[in-house]
C-alpha cells in the first residue's frame, strides 16, 4: 500500500516535505462565469462579455507573439528600426493580454491562458514558421490588426447596449486605441516613397 501523505513525519509532528505532482479537478469549468457577484451585471451579460472578451484574447495573444516572431526574423535595411518597432508593439500587446484577461476574471469568468488553446481559437492566419520577407511581416501585421479591430467596434457597441460600461472602455481606450495607432506606424512602412533619388518632376503643365 503507498504510503500516506500526511504532512507529518514518523513523529507525528509538521514536516518541510513539499507535496509534490499533486492533481485534482477544476474549480470552475471554462465558459462559466461566477452565479453572483456584486457587479449589478447579470450573469447573462457576463457570460456573453466573458465569451467575447475571451476570442479578443486569443486574437490578442496571437497579435503578441507574430510581433515577437518579427522582431526575431526581420531582415534587411530596415533591419534595426523594425526590430525596434516590432518589440515596441510587442509590449503594449502584452499590456492589452493583461487588461483583457484580468477583465474576464472580475466578471467571473475564466481567460484563456495556453499556446494550444490559443491556437484553437484565434482567427488570426497561422503564419509559415520560417522567415518571410518584410512586406509579408507587415501584410500579416495588418491584416491581424484588422480582425481585432473589427471585432473591437463590434464588442464595444455590445458592451454598451447590455450596460457592460467597463468592458466598452476597455475595448475602447485601451485595445481599440493601441491597434489603431501600431496600425499607422506599421502601415506607414508599405509607402512606397524613393529613399535617394526624387521623382523627377513633371514637366510640361499648362
Ligand atoms: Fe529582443
Amino acid at each position: 500500500m503507498a504510503k500516506k501523505h500526511t504532512g507529518s513525519n514518523a513523529s507525528g509532528r509538521i514536516n518541510a516535505q513539499p507535496r509534490l505532482h499533486q492533481r485534482a479537478g477544476e474549480i470552475q469549468a471554462y465558459g462559466t462565469v461566477s452565479h453572483i457577484l456584486p457587479l449589478e451585471l447579470e450573469e447573462p451579460v457576463r457570460l456573453e462579455m466573458t465569451a467575447q472578451l475571451n476570442q479578443m484574447l486569443a486574437d490578442t495573444m496571437t497579435m503578441r507573439d507574430l510581433y515577437k516572431k518579427s522582431h526575431w526574423q526581420v531582415a534587411g535595411p530596415t533591419f534595426y528600426q523594425l526590430h525596434l518597432l516590432y518589440d515596441k508593439h510587442f509590449d503594449e500587446q502584452v499590456e492589452l493580454v493583461d487588461a483583457i484577461a484580468e477583465r474576464i476574471q472580475l466578471l467571473g469568468g475564466v481567460s484563456l491562458a495556453m499556446a494550444a488553446d490559443v491556437a484553437e481559437t484565434t482567427q488570426i492566419e497561422r503564419p509559415p514558421r520560417g522567415r518571410e520577407e518584410v512586406p509579408v511581416q507587415l501584410s500579416r501585421l495588418l491584416d491581424a490588426h484588422q480582425i481585432i479591430i473589427r471585432d473591437c467596434r463590434a464588442l464595444a457597441r455590445r458592451a454598451s447596449e447590455l450596460g457592460d460600461d467597463g468592458t466598452n472602455d476597455l475595448v475602447v481606450s485601451q485595445v481599440l486605441r493601441t491597434n489603431e495607432l501600431q496600425v499607422w506606424f506599421v502601415s506607414e512602412h508599405l509607402v512606397n516613397v524613393p529613399l535617394v533619388k526624387a521623382e523627377e518632376p513633371v514637366t510640361g503643365a499648362a
